[in-house]
């Protein structure tokens, strides 16, 4: 039998995590013959909740949950890790100011990064969803310098996943065919949906649906409100759709993508004229582990103007934490 793979899981006792936990244990991360441990972390005040979903997830007698470890330390949590996903974090208070949000996740983040750096495996793949996440994503990357960058990346397979759904419904045509899809930038409103390059059975999607306006006011800004519309229906923030999103991007990261392009937002390397080091949605196929951006492709003025805005916006978040790391 294959030895278990660690998994982390932060924010344990959230709405998200609830979502999440369960299928990991369930086999749909790594499949059916692989083991897992799950390391649960959370707050000391949400330790007696976290048990009941310790209680629940043994009550679902799960053949690959080979352990479970709950804790409100870090350093417990990430202990020789393979796989970590970094949910939990500060949400925006009443009153709460933009800057405050960053600094308070900051702190988080900071002191995450470097519990990461002292005792997570050297391997370790760690996906952060917590918003806001690449910001999140680059200051766990700063805070474990003995951790190679590749180590690190943000969730914006969610908003790929609704973009490629949304696609879909307006060519008539299966989500599960749809290829070549990107979602650029930053995990917010600003992030920019491109499907110029998009495909399905072989058709080019941009000129199966050939509505530039449509393009422009109908799916890029419902794509960036998605959240918030579901906030409105559901009376509460996606979760179920949070947690899948996290599966598939961790999924395709460590099995592989199977030469599928996938979005991931990942430290650049300067590519797309976006500075080195920030956590930017990219287009990437992923084998045995390994990232590879999609490169080369075309940007006109149009797209451009799209990155532009959310690397922006990036910048700005940067700049407002840039203290916190010195
Ligand atoms: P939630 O509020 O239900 O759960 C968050 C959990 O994190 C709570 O149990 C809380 O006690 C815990 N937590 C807070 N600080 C922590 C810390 N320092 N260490 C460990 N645990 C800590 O929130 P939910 O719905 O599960 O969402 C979690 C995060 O995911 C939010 O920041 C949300 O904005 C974000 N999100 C990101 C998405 C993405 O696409 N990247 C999509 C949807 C949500």
């Amino acid at each position: 039998a294959k030895s278990p793979v660690r998994i982390a899981v932060t924010g344990a006792a959230g709405q998200i995590a609830y979502a999440l936990v369960f299928r990991i244990a369930s086999g749909a991360l790594l499949g059916p013959d692989q083991p897992v441990i799950l390391h649960l972390l959370d707050l000391p005040q949400m330790q007696g909740a976290l048990g009941g979903v310790m209680m629940e997830l043994e009550d679902c007698a799960f053949p690959l949950l080979a352990g479970m470890v709950a804790t409100d330390d870090p350093k417990v949590a990430f202990k020789d890790i393979d796989i970590g996903f970094l949910v939990g974090a500060r949400p925006r208070g009443k009153g709460m100011e933009r800057k405050d949000l960053l600094g308070a996740n900051a702190e988080i983040f900071t002191v995450q990064g470097r519990a990461l750096n002292e005792v997570a495996k050297r391997s370790a793949r760690v996906l952060v969803v917590g918003n806001p996440a690449n910001t999140n994503a680059y200051i766990a990357m700063k805070s474990a310098p003995d951790l190679s960058p590749d180590c690190f990346s943000a969730m914006i397979r969610l908003d790929h996943n609704r973009a490629a759904s949304m696609l879909a419904a307006k060519a008539g045509v299966n989500v599960g065919d749809v290829g070549k899809l990107i979602v650029w930038g930053n995990h917010s409103p600003t992030m920019y949906p491109d499907y110029r390059f998009a495909e399905a059975g072989g058709r080019k999607l941009a000129e199966a649906i050939n509505d530039e306006a449509w393009n422009r006011d109908v799916f890029i800004p419902t794509v960036g409100k998605r959240g918030a519309a579901v906030i409105e229906a559901r009376g509460a923030s996606s979760a179920a759709s949070a947690a899948n999103a996290a599966i598939d991007q961790v999924r395709d990261w460590v099995v592989g993508s199977d030469g599928r392009w996938v979005s991931m937002a990942i430290p650049s390397d300067g590519s797309y004229g976006i500075p080195e080091g920030i956590m930017f949605g990219v287009p990437v196929t992923t084998q045995g582990g390994v990232v590879t951006r999609v490169p080369n492709l075309a940007i006109d003025a149009f797209a451009q103007s799209r990155l532009d805005i959310t690397l922006n916006e990036l910048k700005e978040e940067r700049e407002a934490i840039a203290h916190l790391l010195a």
